[in-house]
């Protein structure tokens, strides 16, 4: 609204509340996102050597970056791989081998590729996001006059739907990289299916209930916006 110069002083108050919230908290994510992945490293070592296709256990293990797994040769096409960086990020020190997917059984391990591509996927997010947490708090110390320069309100615009993936990658990461364990170790997911019959059915009715929720949201989001002129900006 404040690209389209629709009541820009309302909808500049609601954006000051929305980025000193979200600025603050994509800073804080890569932290939290580290302690995550420091976690998954000791309760879930497959789920970590899925997230970064990392087939090998090696000293200096790798950091990589992007990349297409290859999981019939065992390899990573096309990533950019930064090496001892694995391993500083879970053992704190660049040499200590990080375990790889060769230390798994093959029947234990989750699918590789979704998982690979869909934390990275979150982390690149996660990264334009802390980029532009960054730049916000920077242009108000000291460059206020991009606060309403084109480009810098597209950087926003293109963010917005941003968090959202994210969130849907990172389920992903985390459901599709415990796979085949619903309790890890002790019980496999395809032992955990419930033999009841009809269960779909709650499946279809939660599925309608949220869809009609959704519709809602959608619907009373679009009034709200729509009566901001009325209610408080005469701009
Ligand atoms: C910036 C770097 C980021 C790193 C290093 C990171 C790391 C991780 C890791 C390691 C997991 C898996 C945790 C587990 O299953 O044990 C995870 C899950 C998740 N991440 Fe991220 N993340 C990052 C950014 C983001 C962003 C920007 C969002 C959303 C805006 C996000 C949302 C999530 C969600 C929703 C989960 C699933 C949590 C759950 O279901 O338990 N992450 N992340």
């Amino acid at each position: 609204m404040i690209f389209r110069k629709k009541n820009v002083t309302f909808h500049t108050k609601s954006f000051k509340i929305a980025i000193a919230f979200g600025a603050v908290a994509a800073i804080l994510q890569p932290l939290s996102g580290d302690l995550s992945a420091k976690g998954a490293a000791q309760r879930q070592p497959a789920k970590l050597a899925a997230m970064e296709a990392h087939f090998h256990t090696e000293p200096y293990s790798k950091l990589l970056i992007g990349g297409i797994p290859d999981t019939v040769n065992k390899k990573v096409n096309y990533g950019i791989e930064l090496p001892g960086l694995l391993s500083f990020l879970v053992h704190d020190d660049f040499k200590t081998p990080v375990n790889g997917l060769d230390k798994i059984p093959q029947k234990d391990q989750p699918n590789v590729p979704v998982t690979h591509y869909a934390f990275q996927l979150m982390v690149a997010i996660g990264m334009f996001l802390l980029a532009i947490g960054l730049l916000y708090f920077f242009a108000l110390w000291k460059k206020r006059e991009w606060l309403n320069k084109n480009w810098f309100l597209k950087l926003f615009i293109a963010a917005t739907p941003l968090g959202f993936i994210a969130v849907e990658a990172g389920w992903t990461v985390t459901e599709v990289g415990r796979q085949p364990w619903i309790i890890q170790g002790v019980m496999r997911t395809s032992e955990a299916v419930t033999p009841m019959p009809g269960i779909h059915y709650s499946f279809y009715l939660f599925t309608l209930i949220y869809f009609t929720l959704s519709l809602a949201v959608v619907f009373l989001l679009s009034r709200q916006i729509k009566m901001v002129p009325e209610l408080y900006d005469h701009n």
